[in-house]
């Protein structure tokens, strides 16, 4: 929730109490040089003993809730027929309307078993946009990719309100020039995450539903951020201003014929589901549950987390939880905005977005602007984000580097985490080096796997200014900050 004060200004405001807390500490900028040194300029190789606030990701970093914290008290660890699974499905059913349910241990395990399902050898997968394990599963699996987003998607300041929404025209010419049988379903992902979080609208899954059903293509919706996306439905889509957020997910899953998440996110566990109505698409998948991931009941997931997830997808239907990042993001990408720092508009659902294109204009995107610059945020602010560009796109099979659309740093909000201090902090560092952005060179991998590199990939700066730039921080803030 936002509140205006007195003044006029918006501040975010936490509807909850804070009563357990986890210590952090700030490195002196010295001993970030030595960490991000050994990581390989790389975010993901850091230690959270390094970190003083780990923006990386959203994704099982959330703060639960008391009631989720009860309730995984009261787990069932049957193998078969918990307890815990039931209340799973009761959640489920009265949140998203759907009746058949496949736990999984995290989103990617359901991306696997929809790839193995239904992906072949040739087909298309069109979509708003990928996300890395999305593309990773499909890929696998013989199929290709194909992101149908519409003109504004790509650009970075926009007032576009629903730029995940997909391009109709693109959507009808992919699916004529493939052929419909050569479909293997149509997915949208609720809050693109790889480009800024942003949203669809519900008019625009409609219509893709319209378009796909007559050729009996079915729809799979990516809910890993839906309560995010139905609040921005509810903020930004005429006739939805007084809906509330379990209306809207319950009519977005009623156009879906199949949604699958990421419990680690809107749901705030670590876990995954699979769900439908459609009898024909969950018996096509059910057989390689226990396969791949666990019993029925279970699907690879602790039974903690599984009644934690049933909480937590109650929870996320309240219009203060729904909200919790997007307005701290709003609030924190406005900061950024009014100290110059170019960032992704509009703020998305879960994280800001640094353009890494604009912020280090003069590094080419060969070198990797985005993880330079997430390496530099991370050296001068103890703050970890995440790479999202070309480090994050794998080479193609002739072993080229495939350059991103957008080069992001991503600054991830997971909800009820951070403080309204804590942003204030991260936007005047990020303003201190924005001062200093020459001072940014590029990178050059000596490590690289090849699938996911971005995981495990070690890099080196090209030249010296990783210990540049710390030697300039220092002369500034002291050995301490
Ligand atoms: N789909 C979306 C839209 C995601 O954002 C993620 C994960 C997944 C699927 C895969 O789910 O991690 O549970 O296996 N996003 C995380 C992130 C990793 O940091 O944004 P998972």
């Amino acid at each position: 929730m936002s509140i205006r004060l007195s003044d006029g200004t918006e501040i975010p405001i936490e509807m909850h109490k804070i009563r357990i807390v986890q210590k952090t500490r700030l490195a002196p900028v010295r001993d970030r040089l030595r960490a991000i040194e050994d990581a390989g300029y790389n975010t993901f190789l850091l230690r959270t003993r390094d970190i003083f606030l780990d923006m990386l990701t959203d994704s099982g970093t959330n703060a639960m809730t008391d009631n989720q914290l009860a309730a995984m008290m009261q787990a069932d660890d049957a193998y078969a027929g918990s307890e815990s699974f039931y209340k799973l499905a009761d959640a489920v059913k009265d949140i998203f309307g759907y009746e058949y349910v496949l736990p999984v241990h995290q989103g990617r395990a359901a991306e696997h078993l929809l790839a193995k399902t239904f992906v072949k050898p040739g087909q298309i997968i069109p979509m708003n946009y990928h996300f890395t394990t999305t593309k990773a599963h499909f890929d696998l699996a013989g199929g290709k990719v194909l992101e149908l987003y519409g003109p504004e998607a790509l650009k970075p300041e926009s007032s576009c309100p629903f730029k995940g929404n997909m391009d109709l025209n693109r959507l009808r010419d992919a699916i004529e020039k493939a052929g419909p049988a050569n479909v293997s379903f149509v997915r949208m992902e609720a809050t693109t995450n790889l480009i800024g979080g942003q949203p669809f609208s519900l008019q625009n899954l409609k219509d893709v539903k319209a378009l796909i059903e007559p050729m009996g293509i079915f729809l799979v919706v990516d809910g890993s951020l839906i309560s995010e996306n139905a609040y921005f439905i509810r903020q930004r889509e005429a006739g939805y201003e007084n809906a509330s957020i379990r209306d809207i997910i319950r009519e977005i899953m009623a156009v879906a014929d199949l949604c699958y998440l990421s419990g680690r996110k809107s749901c705030s566990v670590r876990g995954g589901m699979i769900a439908t109505n459609r009898k024909d698409l969950h018996e096509a998948i059910r057989p390689w549950l226990p396969v791949y991931e666990g019993f029925f009941t279970y699907g690879g997931m602790s039974s903690k987390e599984v009644e934690a997830m049933a909480v937590g997808m109650r929870e996320m239907t309240e219009l203060e939880v729904a909200g919790s990042s997007a307005d701290a993001i709003k609030y924190f990408v406005t900061l950024l905005q009014s100290k110059g720092v170019p960032v992704v508009t509009p703020a998305g659902g879960l994280a800001a977005h640094v353009d890494a294109m604009r912020f280090i204009d003069h590094v080419p995107q060969c070198e990797y602007p985005a993880g330079a610059l997430s390496a530099a945020v991370y050296l001068t602010s103890g703050i970890r984000g995440m790479e999202r560009g070309s480090v994050s796109m794998d080479r193609d099979q002739a072993g080229n580097d495939v350059p991103a659309d957008m080069e992001l740093v991503r600054l991830a909000v997971p909800r009820r985490v951070f403080t309204m201090s804590h942003f204030q902090y991260a936007a005047d560092r990020l303003k201190w080096l924005y001062d200093h952005r020459k001072m940014i060179g590029g990178l050059e991998f000596y490590e690289e796997p090849p699938v996911l590199r971005f995981f495990a990939g070690k890099m080196h700066p090209k030249g010296t200014w990783g210990a540049d730039l710390a030697a300039a921080f220092e002369k500034d803030f002291g050995p301490e900050c």
